[in-house]
């Protein structure tokens, strides 16, 4: 064990694994069809949301990170000293690693994922780089209840830190049950430091979602390769594409694969009928205004203590504190 693993300390609540083959089942059978986003994070999708993140079309990833150079030292003053902060994900150790380097005294690192091996990969680099805070990794789903565990010293509050805009690839009744067990979590005096990516001009929104380089048509089409390999599906790439746009009425960009042909397709012994130009809905991502989210940590029993936003007001990040 390398000395940087001897301080991490797993907490295991062994979360149920996906059914991809049900799941796939059941949404090419609904109507709509649709496929849960969570399945584009397999090894080769995860890489293509990092080539996403760094594309000159996708504003949020560099907004966010440019928010959290700027105001880390105020968002990490509004916490106080000797916080444990426990991160939703555990996917942007570069954010992370900006509060941490301002946090006065922090108690605990807790790094919640779902993907046991990368999030003790993560939490052994940040006790490596921040050996004065304990590492306390939970393998958990984050979208279902758990509790955290005590770190030896004792933390005067819980931040918790949701970066990455996540929140918007929840439908709304979701993401306000997931605020409300974020606010049970923070417990009394808790804050949540949360990244909401804002309302804007429709081209640029819609212009994230439709890389010039294809990179996020590919994302997408990465669900397609997933069924042909793991379930042996019969998918042909060439009779889809790629289709993201602005749903204005719900305030979410969609992202679909549709349907160039009607056409039948199988997987796993079961074949699903396609009209020409029916599609798979495969992601929403909700885009807030300042006051729309107001209101909905208002309704998970929270009231927003300061946005920090970039110049051009493209992103925000949110300290939210339970009432
Ligand atoms: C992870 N999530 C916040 C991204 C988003 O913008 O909704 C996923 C993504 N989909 C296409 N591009 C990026």
């Amino acid at each position: 064990m390398s000395p940087a693993s001897a301080a991490v300390r797993l907490t295991d609540f062994e979360p149920e694994v996906d059914d991809f083959a049900e799941d796939v089942r059941r949404g090419l059978a609904a109507t709509p069809k649709q496929l849960h986003p969570k399945y584009f994070y397999d090894a080769a999708g995860s890489k293509l949301f990092d080539r996403i993140c760094a594309t000159s079309e996708y504003y949020p990833t560099r907004t966010e990170i440019a928010i959290m150079e700027r105001y880390a030292g105020e968002m990490a003053a509004l916490a106080g000293p000797r916080v444990r902060l426990v991160e939703f994900g555990s996917g942007s150790s570069v954010k992370t690693r900006l509060l941490l380097a301002h946090l006065d005294q922090a108690v605990a690192y807790m790094p919640v994922d779902i993907s046991r091996d990368h999030l003790m990969e993560v939490a052994e680099e940040l006790a490596a780089a921040y050996p004065e805070v304990e590492a306390l990794p939970i393998c958990a789903d984050f979208t279902t209840a758990f509790t955290l565990p005590a770190p030896k010293r004792h933390p005067a509050r819980t931040l918790v830190y949701f970066p990455g805009s996540t929140i918007g690839n929840f439908e709304p009744a979701e993401a306000l049950g997931l605020l409300r067990r974020i606010a049970k979590l923070a417990g009394d005096h808790g804050g949540v430091l949360i990244g909401a990516d804002l309302q804007k001009d429709i081209g640029v929104l819609e212009t994230a979602y439709n890389d010039a380089d294809g990179i996020t048509a590919a994302f997408n089409f990465n669900l397609l390769s997933r069924i042909n390999e793991e379930l042996g599906g019969d998918f042909d790439p060439r009779l889809f594409r790629h289709h993201a746009f602005y749903n204005e009425e719900l305030n979410r960009i969609e992202m679909h694969l549709e349907s160039l042909a009607e056409q039948t397709v199988t997987v796993a012994g079961q074949s699903y009928d396609f009209a020409a130009g029916e599609t798979i809905h495969t992601e929403s991502s909700h885009k807030y205004t300042e006051p729309q989210f107001a209101q909905l940590a208002a309704a998970a029993g929270m009231r927003v203590r300061h946005v920090w936003k970039d110049d051009d007001g493209l992103f925000s990040v949110q300290y939210l504190e339970t009432i």
